[in-house]
């Protein structure tokens, strides 16, 4: 595997799940495949579970890792070609991304949409410079558009709790003070329309996800209606997507705190299980009973981001 971006990278997604639960068994199965090998994780971006959890992933592999962190110490960095460098910007991005090609045998790569310009994010016009000019594998620790590490792990989480065969996977929007990228929706959407679920998602009009990733699911603007019968619920956050209206793409167009998850959303589901990637804003996008309670998953997903993160490095190593 040179690039994972899309749940489609992994080929058969249930020989990939397969993977992932001997993974989850014996974490250290292949940890001589990564031997002399260097993974270089660059964050462009904050990250707690990412950058913990593809480490550590690393490591399970017997990998050297080096992290990066571009806004601290690293120059700063031009990404724009044909700019007259005067200004704080030192280095140029097509330098310095064969550069670290030079240092390391696989590269992961954290860079978030800035909302500057939805043509550039859209195309994710950071993370395929380092696909074209690092001559090395690359996989997404969340882009502009796509979270591919967390959705794969939120479907290993999925795979364990399920008590139906195909369970009722709802993804609802939920409030948050700041404009938060689509990158998590966008993936989590993708993989479920590739899983054998039934998929809904839920949110205020005017936040229609891109069509690329909403595929086949039902959308549903009334959002207890959404939860109704559901198993699982995976709340987010997202800013408009600009998909209605373009010139609104990265705004946040509501606050409207009935769409939080609370107790009485989730009375009407099928005694659903609680996702969330994490970060979260409690009493924003869930409430405090309801993310501490039986049914909250967010530590169990957590944990799978090693876990998705070990099969993806395995792949990656085995295609080197
Ligand atoms: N869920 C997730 O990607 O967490 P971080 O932003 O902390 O890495």
């Amino acid at each position: 595997m040179k690039v994972f971006q899309h749940v489609s990278d992994l080929g058969d997604l249930k020989g990939a799940l397969a993977e992932a639960f001997e993974i989850k068994k014996d974490p250290y199965k292949y940890e001589q495949l990564g031997r002399r090998k260097t993974a270089l994780l660059i964050f462009f971006n904050n990250s707690l579970r990412t950058r913990l959890s593809t480490q550590k992933a690393a490591m399970n592999l017997g990998m050297n890792v080096i992290v990066l962190d571009v806004n601290q110490g690293a120059w700063k960095l031009e990404t724009e070609r044909g700019v007259i460098m005067d200004g704080d910007k030192s280095e140029h991005l097509l330098e310095a991304i064969p550069v670290m090609g030079c240092y390391c045998d696989v590269i992961g790569v954290r860079s978030f949409a800035t909302f500057e310009n939805r043509q550039d994010d859209y195309e994710e016009k950071i993370l395929n410079q380092f696909i074209k000019y690092s001559g090395r594998p690359v996989f997404f620790m969340e882009s502009a558009t796509v979270h591919p590490l967390q959705s794969f792990a939120d479907l290993i989480t999925i795979e364990e709790y399920k008590k139906t065969a195909r369970p009722k996977v709802v993804l609802s929007w939920a409030p948050h003070p700041k404009a938060l990228p689509q990158a998590v929706p966008n993936s989590f959407a993708e993989w479920m329309n590739a899983a054998d679920v039934d998929f809904v998602i839920t949110h205020p009009e005017g936040y229609e996800l891109d069509p690329q990733f909403v595929g086949d699911a039902r959308v549903e603007y009334d959002q207890m209606k959404a939860f109704e019968g559901a198993d699982f619920i995976y709340a987010k956050n997202w800013s408009c997507p600009g998909v209605t209206r373009p010139a609104d793409y990265g705004k946040v167009l509501s606050r409207d705190m009935s769409w939080t998850v609370d107790a009485a959303h989730m009375a009407v589901t099928n005694n659903a299980y609680f996702m969330h990637c994490l970060p979260v804003r409690r009493n924003m996008i869930v409430t405090d009973d309801v993310i501490e309670s039986p049914q909250s998953l967010v530590i169990p997903e957590a944990a799978n981001r090693e876990i998705s993160a070990t099969v993806v490095l395995k792949r990656i190593l085995e295609s080197l």
